[in-house]
């Protein structure tokens, strides 16, 4: 048995907030895993902090199943994003201790490689539809061999998914995918206009001009956000069978496994949804009835490597592929989880992938690469050893729903947040809360917090 001997929750902020999980073993074995829930991160962080890592301490850190069934039934309180987000960081950690130890990739535990890399796709947008073409031409130059496309509706003044701006120079268009807004205390989401006559008449125009301008062959994706009712959908996917979407995603709100019997009945155009699912139960009408063509669903949001293998399998059974979440919101480590996956179930369709900034990657240093227009995990086991004590530019911990550019160029003191809380952290209840609550728990740094995601998972 190799005991579990400490469990570190670390909360950082490279420009955005990371919750990571850290298990080390008796053997001095660690393993990380991503415990980031995009503007809840501190519900998650306490979730660990003060209900399970007490619990994991002395465990086997082998028992992975075992373990899993022991978060998720011994709560009484099944299932949610935070749990599940919770139970999620356990489970990859465990899983990367495990490869270190077999000295063996993640993927090989899985079953092996089924394909030599990961399908991805990005994120074109563009104000118009210049501008959109400009983007895809971006995406293309960087490898993307798929892509998701997003534009403004004429009338609105802008619309979530779409940049707000062109970065310039020759750069990709950039857009936080879970933004807040960057006015005012406390931080409040971004409200917009939204008209979904409008919408239906002007995405088929945008898809024709993509098609027109790049050919046939192309794989592109369109999000609809939760945003159509089940008509309106149908409405939307028949306009686009022109174009042969790669998928139409969450066309319809996703809580309701009902809603798309009626797209399904009316259009051929393929069905994806899940990303705010958090357990397999959430899919099984959406499986079994055969209403969807993708599960959408994150490593880190839907119970980690055990519960996604999972479910992967099920769908598997009924025809159904997997197309993870993947936006920059999900850690390196989480996302370097969702590869091996991608490398080893047989059902892979494609995985999301949004380069993450040079400031996450300054204190997540990856070992997954994209090359030869595939994501590839690393195939080797071994842990970097030497990121542990590089010392790293400064990340400090900010108000968890405080995402703007403003925020994240603000100060950062050092030192442990018990003992001297961060300036910006200050201004902020929850920060003083959680500060309060868990000393030496949450840790702001000058250094690495050892998250070096070239490990077993990566
Ligand atoms: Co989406």
């Amino acid at each position: 048995m190799t005991q579990i001997t400490t469990a570190d929750v670390v909360i950082t902020s490279p420009g955005r907030n990371f919750v990571t999980l850290r298990l080390t073993t008796a053997d001095g074995i660690t393993g990380l895993g991503d415990a980031t829930l995009n503007g809840r991160e501190l519900a998650v962080a306490s979730y660990l902090t003060d209900h399970v890592a007490p619990l994991l301490l002395g465990r086997d850190a082998h028992a992975i199943e075992d373990t899993w069934q022991y978060l998720y039934r011994g709560a009484y309180w099944r299932r949610g994003p935070v749990t599940m987000a919770a139970i999620a960081a356990v489970d990859m950690a465990l899983w990367d201790i495990k490869a270190k130890v077999a000295g063996l990739p993640l993927y090989q535990l899985l079953g092996g490689a089924s394909r030599t890399g990961a399908l991805a796709y990005g994120h074109a947008s563009g104000r118009d539809i210049p501008e959109l073409l400009d983007s895809v031409r971006e995406h293309l130059a960087l490898g993307y061999r798929a892509i998701r496309v997003q534009t403004g509706i004429p009338g609105l003044d802008s619309v979530y998914g779409v940049a707000a701006s062109s970065a310039g120079g020759g750069e990709r268009y950039d857009y936080e995918p879970a933004r807040r807004s960057a006015q005012g205390t406390p931080v409040r989401p971004v409200e917009e206009v939204w008209d979904t006559r409008a919408y239906l008449r002007h995405v088929p125009t945008v898809f024709e001009a993509v098609r027109s301008e790049f050919g046939p062959e192309l794989p592109l994706l369109h999000d609809g956000h939760h945003r159509m009712t089940p008509r309106e959908a149908a409405q939307l996917g028949k306009s686009l069978e022109p174009f042969d979407l790669f998928w139409l995603e969450d066309c319809t709100p996703a809580e309701d496994q009902a809603a798309p019997r009626y797209v399904r009945s009316q259009t051929t155009t393929p069905l994806a949804i899940g990303e705010v699912f958090n357990s397999v139960f959430d899919y099984q009408t959406l499986i079994t009835e055969r209403l969807i063509d993708y599960v959408r669903s994150a490593v880190t949001h839907t119970g980690g490597v055990t519960a996604l293998k999972k479910l992967a399998d099920f769908a598997g059974i009924y025809g159904v592929k997997t197309g993870f979440h993947g936006p920059t919101d999900i850690s390196p480590v989480g996302h370097a989880a969702a590869l091996h996956l991608d490398l080893a179930v047989h059902n892979f369709g494609i995985q999301e992938y949004m380069r993450h900034s040079e400031a996450t990657l300054e204190v997540f240093r990856t070992s997954y690469r994209f090359t030869d227009d595939l994501l590839h995990p690393a195939r080797r086991p071994v842990w970097a050893s030497s990121s542990t004590t590089t010392p790293q530019p400064a990340s400090c911990i900010r108000p968890p729903a405080c995402r703007s550019t403003g925020c994240a160029t603000g100060p950062c003191t050092t030192g442990e947040h018990g003992a001297r809380p961060s300036v910006s952290a200050a201004t902020d209840r929850t920060a003083r809360l959680r500060t309060a609550r868990s000393p030496g728990r949450a840790t702001c740094r000058q250094r690495s917090p050892g998250l070096d995601g070239a490990g077993a998972l990566n």
